[in-house]
């Protein structure tokens, strides 16, 4: 078991030095040996830094085979919302909660929260968002700990070391719940809030 935090995610000067070096991380030996990439997560082409991080789950099979987060089906209902919102997909940065996909697409592990856990700190402190965005209930427990509730989070402007933090549920709630479903709309109405943050000028964000 490994207790250090450097020894699984060496400290990194860059998001793209980061993406190249997790790729070697092998901290998980049961996802190590399912996965078939590592999902480091993604920046705007281009950019080194962005105004809005998406924090989600872990890959799913798509995402896993693409080497990209969020191109499944959820991903395809993030796009539409995030375009809906006036929040282009091209315009915000997205990582995951494990970079590697969970076999069969079951929950993270505690330990397996816990050892890929520096690699987002790293990712929250190189792409310098103003507004981090944690969907569903991993992403919400990794930033307020376990037990936290979507519901009881979303429509607050959280503080989290000097950003704005927004609670909302994960795209695949939405999806499970249907069109006509409670997380579907707030889903939908948290992604505005976000894209209202996002527009305000540095500085009179928050509260
Ligand atoms: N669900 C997630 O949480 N992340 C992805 O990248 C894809 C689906
Ligand atoms: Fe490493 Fe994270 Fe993948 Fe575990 S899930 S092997 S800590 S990159």
């Amino acid at each position: 078991m490994i207790t250090d935090p450097s020894q699984v995610a060496p400290a990194q000067d860059s998001w793209a030095g980061l993406t190249t070096t997790v790729r070697t991380c092998t901290a998980c030996p049961e996802l190590v040996a399912s996965r078939t990439s590592v999902v480091a997560g993604v920046l705007p082409a281009g950019a080194s830094a962005v105004d809005v991080l998406l924090v989600g789950e872990a890959p799913g099979a798509q995402e896993d085979l693409a080497g990209v987060p969020f191109v499944g089906r959820s991903g395809q209902l993030l796009d539409s919302l995030l375009a809906e919102a006036g929040l282009q997909r091209e315009r915000v940065g997205i990582a995951n909660v494990l970079k590697c996909r969970p076999p069969a697409n079951r929950k993270p592990r505690r330990a397996e929260v816990s050892r890929c856990r520096p690699w987002l700190e790293q990712q929250l402190g190189l792409a310098a968002p103003r507004v981090v965005v944690a969907l569903g209930v991993t992403a919400a427990e990794w930033f307020f700990g376990s037990g936290a509730r979507i519901a009881a989070l979303r429509q607050t402007v959280h503080d989290w070391s000097d950003r704005s933090l927004v609670v909302t549920y994960h795209p695949s709630a939405a999806i499970r719940f249907g069109p006509r479903g409670a997380p579907l709309a707030a889903l939908r109405e948290d992604l505005r809030m976000v894209a209202r943050l996002a527009a305000a000028a540095p500085g009179t964000i928050g509260g």
